[in-house]
């Protein structure tokens, strides 16, 4: 299968399926209910994907066969055609949407068959930054301080410019005080690392940095869209006990410390598609005017570096 192939028949395709997901976990916004708004998600997101003319393997889903019985990992999707790996993350922000609170998304990614990451359902610790800067700029090893320094020495500010999102969790307290004592600035979310890892790339956001440990998978479908926007990332999967490590196992990782790039994530060109739930900064959230329900995604295809803002509205 080649780059063109998944640029024809999918671009439009991909961003289908995250509208109607996200429209079926917005009836579950504010409702303090995350599973229920998962599984709409899921359910909407399953159907869509069944709908296709694609060969189609869950990659990146919602769990092992025994744990998820829908979107679980090597699920087979679709009705026959070309044949893709599939990344998503049906309901980015469980959290967010049963609280109604922002940034929440439903995310997809695709790319050709055996050219994605199987990440097990870990943590990874993370490193993002935008396009534009010279290869090996930031790096997962070196000190919060030197990433801060590096990256405001190749943007030509003070480090007190540089601002570096991460996720609010007791586990970065170290990242984010040696962060404040570089200079940086600290954007703290409480969840949505996809998004965190995005936002790098577009300056409207004020984010130039991203750093901590977040999902493994996550960090396949933030690099699918970084791969169509630039920029960089590594990530190192994080064990906390044998299970974790026994999942890496069954998802052929062998190198347990390797550091990951970007490329080794996501090996060939993809397309990665979100749409709002809830509104954030990277997209507005569903919502309903007139009897019209209407979304806001985005879809990017790394292979001609397009990215297509798509507003739907169509009857309830
Ligand atoms: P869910 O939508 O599955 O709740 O995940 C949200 C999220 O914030 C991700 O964006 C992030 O990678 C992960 O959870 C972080 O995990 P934890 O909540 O355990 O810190």
């Amino acid at each position: 299968m080649t780059a063109e192939t998944l640029d024809r028949g999918l671009v439009l395709d991909s961003v289908r399926v995250t509208e109607i997901a996200a429209i079926a976990a917005w009836n579950l916004v504010g409702r303090g209910d995350e599973k229920a708004a998962d599984q709409a998600a899921v359910d909407a997101m399953r159907t869509g994907l069944n709908d296709l003319d694609i060969d189609g393997e869950i990659v990146i889903g919602e769990g092992e066969r025994d744990e998820a019985p829908m979107l679980y990992i090597g699920e087979k999707v679709g009705r026959g055609g070309p044949a893709v790996d599939i990344a998503l993350d049906p309901l980015e922000g469980t959290t967010l949407t049963a609280k109604a609170m922002s940034n929440a998304l439903t995310v997809m990614a695709w790319a050709p068959k055996g050219t994605l990451l199987n990440a097990p359902d870990t943590y990874m610790d993370k490193i993002a930054c935008g396009p534009g800067f010279p290869a090996g700029l930031i790096d997962l090893d070196a000190s919060p301080a030197e990433n801060v320094r590096a990256l405001a020495r190749a943007k030509g500010v003070d480090e007190n410019q540089i601002t570096v999102c991460i996720l609010d969790r007791p586990r970065h307290g170290e990242i984010i005080a040696k962060v404040r004592e570089a200079g940086a600035r600290v954007h703290l979310i409480t969840d949505g690392d996809i998004a965190g890892v995005i936002n790098t790339a577009d300056s409207d956001t004020g984010v130039d940095l991203y750093l901590g440990l977040g999902g493994a998978p996550e960090g396949v479908l933030a690099c699918a869209a970084l791969k169509c926007v630039g920029g960089q990332f590594q990530g190192r999967l994080v064990f906390r006990n044998s299970d974790e490590r026994m999942r890496a196992e069954r998802c052929g990782i062998t190198e347990f410390d390797k550091k990951y790039d970007l490329h080794e994530m996501v090996r060939a060109e993809a397309i990665f598609a979100a749409t709002g739930v809830t509104k954030g900064a990277l997209l507005d959230g569903v919502r309903l005017r007139n009897g019209m329900v209407h979304t806001h995604s985005l879809v990017m295809n790394s292979s001609t570096r397009t990215v297509r803002e798509v507003r739907m509205k169509r009857p309830v």
